[in-house]
């Protein structure tokens, strides 16, 4: 016996020993070969033959879980799914840019900063120049050369921890290289979708009944945003580090922007191909034209050039506004046009009966995407630029809008062009359309009987900000209503396994799913359900505002007008709308559906045990880094009240600059006065106990 279990040992060592080898050099192989595929643009193998490298590793680290070192490329793979993201405190905050327009803007920025550096004439001021990328901002926090951290940039102060989902990105290194790696650095830079990427994904989206991403950035944005590392694993997206944060146990060499990013790259952190180190404002300029004719041969989306003062030095005499740096701008490229024929209108009919015309075009590429659609926006609209059938126009992409139509070549008309009327019915369901008094857009009056208000009614209804039913997408709802499954929104509480099981392509599995995510939604907070039941000028927001207000669905139901318009944010026009939504039978008859079949909206209890539990905060003054709704939502998160006046029952006034009378109140009263920095590092450190 005492021989076979020594046997035993020995084998098992032999094993674990080839298996720690194998995963070394499986773990090389794939390191190199990322470095081919990501770096060098110029794969060696095939992604069939790197993923079966990949998965041997997997198998090798399931077995041998000692083998799974922190930066094993297996990490990218995406781990178990979140329930939600937490927040990060960023220890500096991640400031934003300010844009410069056009030329004179670029020279009024170059003249600031001389006359506030007191620079003679003479001297040039050296400018590092980097595309501006067109994703999303994220902190990367490296711990001993270890990737510990990544966080979304929120609203600069406090962000989201999408750590696992950043992991999956492979130009991202999971540990530092090179020598004298600092013991802590903050990295800041840009991730975003490469263009073919992102026009690969839309395809396959279109294929599956998903709406496409608008851009780049909404895809890179909505991958980050998954709560599933999985999904984000399968998107190829790639970053770029444009700035650091805290830097502890290293220094750097060169200390100017140009040499901070040699220093990244130097560990291996990935940095703009395209960044360029001139002399003087004027090569600055010449750098922006090279790149705005070099714009759309990039495999990527850049919406322009950002210049920075290079030394570090000046940047630091120069400083900072609340938001941004004085040291640096954004010189944004205009929006991207193309000159189309158009074929001609569609009336598209939208969730509140608004019927927009919508451009049907010769198709075009503009910013690495083929535009067959504009929008016109409305019957005014259309009426002004006078858009016809048949017409040669000039179509743009701004930003992240849909394309829109801004100019008709009337000098091009042939006398063959066709205008269009607004429609008196509408072109869906056939109901009277009309512009009601003081409103630009023709709605249909036919209610939730036309069809596309019904689908796109249910589709808000489950949409992620309203009932948040996983799954239930488009296509599922589309086969809902015309297998006539569902003519309301409160048929969805009776849909079975069996009447799923009727859909193409349907697995049990599946179809369970389906089923519970909807069995789940019953139970959401009022503010969603508010939000979900579509009432006209009721965003998320303001939905939430009137459940903290009236707690049930019963009491806002019979709320009159003067107890909405006392709300924060309802004007008369919010709270006519709101009465008039609940005054409809048709809607009662919906509602008391809902209720019916179960749906029972929680409210929320305010965080009992929280750090600031019992405490009661009164904000004065302007903030600059938070708005009030957000440094109200930090108090309450944690279980505080916060009021509007100052009494001896304040323990905390949050004073921002230019406060008034509260401030000399407080100091009477001895109430504690904090500053917009000291309460963020409160709110901040008592995040970080939980
Ligand atoms: S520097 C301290 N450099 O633009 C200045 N930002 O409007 C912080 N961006 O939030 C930003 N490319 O997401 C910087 N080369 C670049 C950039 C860049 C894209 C984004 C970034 C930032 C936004 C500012």
């Amino acid at each position: 016996m005492e021989q076979l279990s020594l046997l035993d040992t020995k084998d098992y060592e032999l094993m674990k020993a080839q298996a720690s080898v194998r995963a070394a050099q499986l773990t090389a192989l794939i390191r190199h070969h990322d470095h081919y595929y990501y770096e060098l643009d110029r794969p060696e193998i095939s992604d069939a033959e790197y993923d079966a490298l990949m998965r041997e590793l997997l198998e090798l680290e399931e077995k041998w879980p000692e083998l799974a070192t922190p930066d094993s490329p297996t990490h990218r793979v995406g781990g178990r799914p979140l329930k939600q993201f937490t927040q990060v405190f960023h220890r500096l905050p991640m400031l934003s840019l300010e844009n410069a327009l056009d030329e004179s803007e670029v020279r009024a920025f170059e003249q600031r900063i001389r006359s506030q550096l007191a620079l003679p004439e003479e001297v040039k001021i050296s400018y590092q120049c980097e595309p501006k990328m067109d994703g999303l901002a994220i902190e990367l926090v490296y711990r001993n050369g270890l990737l510990e951290q990544a966080s979304t940039r929120g609203n600069g102060v406090v962000g989201e921890e999408v750590t696992a989902n950043i992991r999956t990105i492979r130009n991202v290194p999971l540990r530092l290289t090179g020598t004298s790696v600092p013991t802590l650095l903050e990295v800041r830079g840009e991730v975003y979708l490469p263009l073919a990427a992102f026009q690969r994904l839309n395809a396959q989206r279109e294929e599956e009944g998903e709406p496409a991403f608008a851009n780049p950035r909404n895809a890179a944005a909505g991958s980050i945003r998954q709560l599933d590392p999985k999904v984000a694993a399968r998107r190829p997206l790639a970053m770029v580090c444009y700035g650091v944060g805290l830097l502890e146990g290293a220094t750097i060499q060169t200390p100017c922007q140009s040499g901070l990013m040699a220093q990244l790259a130097a560990w291996g952190l990935p940095v703009s191909d395209r960044q360029r180190r001139v002399a003087g404002i004027e090569q600055a300029r010449q750098y922006y034209r090279d790149l705005l004719a070099e714009r759309d041969s990039l495999p990527y989306e850049i919406d322009g050039a950002v210049l920075k003062v290079d030394e570090l030095q000046l940047q630091q005499e120069l400083g900072e506004k609340s938001r941004s740096p004085r040291w640096a701008v954004a010189c944004k490229f205009p929006p991207r046009q193309a000159e189309t024929v158009l074929e001609d209108i569609e009336l598209s009919v939208g969730r509140t009966g608004v019927i927009t015309p919508v451009a049907l075009l010769r198709p075009v590429e503009l910013s690495g995407v083929t535009v067959s659609r504009a929008t016109l926006h409305n019957w005014d609209e259309l009426e002004r630029k006078d858009v016809r059938i048949g017409d040669r126009v000039v179509v743009e992409r701004a930003g992240d809008v849909i394309p829109a139509v801004v100019k008709v070549l009337t000098d091009q008309r042939s006398g063959q062009e066709r205008q269009v009327p607004p429609p008196s019915i509408c072109p869906v369901c056939g109901a009277p359309a009309a512009r009601l008094a003081g409103e630009v857009a023709v709605r249909c009056l036919g209610g939730l009987a036309c069809p596309p208000q019904l689908a796109e009614a249910i589709i808000h209804f489950a949409s992620r900000d309203a009932m948040d039913i996983e799954g239930l997408g488009t296509k599922y709802i589309e086969q809902l209503l015309s297998l006539g499954l569902v003519k309301d929104v409160a048929d969805l509480y009776h849909v079975g396994l069996d009447d799923f099981m009727q859909f193409e392509r349907m697995g049990d599995r599946l179809a369970a799913n389906l089923l519970n995510a909807i069995n789940a939604s019953k139970q959401k907070e009022l503010g969603r359900f508010i939000f979900a039941l579509g009432v006209r000028h009721v965003g998320a927001r303001t939905a939430r505002l009137l459940a903290e207000r009236f707690g049930s669905i019963g009491h806002l139901q019979a709320a009159t007008l003067e107890e909405l318009t006392s709300i924060r944010d309802v004007g008369p026009t919010v709270a006519a709308s709101i009465r008039s939504f609940f005054d409809n039978p048709a809607n009662q008859n919906v509602l008391r559906r809902l209720l019916e079949a179960g749906v029972t909206p929680t409210v929320e209890q305010k965080k009992v045990g929280g750090s600031l539990s019992g405490k009661t905060f009164v904000f004065t003054g302007t903030l600059t880094r938070l708005t009030r709704d957000e440094a109200k939502a930090l108090v309450e998160g944690e279980g505080g009240n916060v009021t509007g006046s100052v009494s001896k029952k304040t323990d905390y006034l949050v004073a921002g600059s230019e406060a008034g009378s509260k401030l000399d109140k407080a100091r009477g009263l001895g109430v504690i006065v904090l500053d917009e920095a000291a309460f963020i590092s409160m709110v901040g450190n008592s995040q970080g106990e939980q």
